[in-house]
């Protein structure tokens, strides 16, 4: 990996706005090129706000685009499980706002394994 990590974050809500995108631009070491959410709107204010240049509705759409070492993801609960896979499945560090709590806790460990990913931080960090 160069000097400088790629990251896109998936979810531009209070939480990615308040914590990740700040602490992404504060970094030296990480770049962040993209932002994604389902809501136009949202995706837009960030953008807008953060100095973004790339914006995409649509993870895969970005995924399919964007050259990426990781994502940052803070989406709403019920969709940790459908942003996480595919970024999983390309192989990208990926921080999930994910905790035992959440729903489809038995999907992801399923899912986990099968990638062989369960001994990653990314499941224990859960
Ligand atoms: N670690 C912490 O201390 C901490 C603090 C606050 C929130 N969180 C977690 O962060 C996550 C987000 O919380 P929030 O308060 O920012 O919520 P929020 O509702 O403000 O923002 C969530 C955003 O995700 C977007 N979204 C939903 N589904 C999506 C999808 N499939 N693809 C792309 N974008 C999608 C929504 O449009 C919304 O803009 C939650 O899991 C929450 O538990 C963690």
């Amino acid at each position: 990996m160069p000097d400088t990590a790629r990251i896109a974050v998936i979810g531009t809500g209070w939480w990615s706005t308040t914590a990740h995108i700040p602490a992404l631009q504060a970094n030296p070491n990480a770049d962040l090129v993209a932002l994604a959410d389902i809501r136009a709107d949202a995706v837009e204010k960030a953008a807008r706000h953060f100095g973004v240049e790339r914006t995409y509705t649509d993870v895969h759409e970005m995924l399919a685009r964007e050259r990426l070492d990781g994502v940052v993801i803070a989406v709403w609960h019920a969709a940790h499980y459908e942003a996480a896979r595919p970024c999983l499945e390309q192989g990208l560090h990926t921080v999930l706002e994910n905790h035992g709590g959440s729903p489809l806790r038995q999907q992801w460990i399923e899912r986990l394994e099968e990638l062989g990913l369960l001994d990653s931080p990314v499941a224990a960090a859960d």
